[in-house]
């Protein structure tokens, strides 16, 4: 048998901004990786530090897209946004060293989860109706016949 993911992604946690939603999987599958080896008992401090590296690098990179687009659409709450995101950044640094004092990695696989699902459903949610009105202003202006604008290309 299998054991469950830590954390399950579903449907309405997208925003519906295609690169967005990646970096949030990706994030939510690094921290289901970590949780594995975790519970399988593979989770010695250098691979928890480096896991814990592996996700605020990624952090980093998503936080970086995310504030991008969200400047670019003169997102009205960019800078509580920002601050959210560099507060995630100084709060993990904590977690990770009393995680790593006290030999618990589960600490901070729990604030990790907590922290992303509700950052995820909560903060980045307020900012999908305000995005999608831009993205449709945007469309409707290039593309007065609602082509699409963009295709993906899918992956094989
Ligand atoms: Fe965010």
């Amino acid at each position: 048998m299998y054991p469950p993911l830590f954390i399950k992604w579903q449907e309405r946690n997208d925003t519906g901004v295609p690169i967005i939603d990646e970096q949030h999987r990706g994030i939510v599958s690094i921290i289901n990786s970590f949780y594995y080896l975790t519970e399988k008992g593979m989770c010695d401090d250098a691979l928890c530090s480096f896991i814990s590296k592996t996700i605020k690098n990624y952090s980093r990179i998503h936080f970086l897209t995310e504030e991008r687009i969200l400047k670019t659409a003169e997102y009205p709450a960019l800078e509580e946004h920002i601050e959210s995101h560099k507060s995630l950044a100084q709060e993990t640094e904590r977690v990770e060293r009393d995680t790593l004092n006290d030999k618990d990695h589960r600490l901070l696989l729990e604030f990790l989860k907590k922290w992303w699902i509700e950052h995820i459903n909560e903060q980045d949610m307020l900012y999908v109706p305000y995005l999608r009105e831009y993205e449709k202003k945007a469309t409707d202006s290039v593309y007065p016949r609602g082509q699409a604008l963009r295709q993906s290309v899918p992956f094989r």
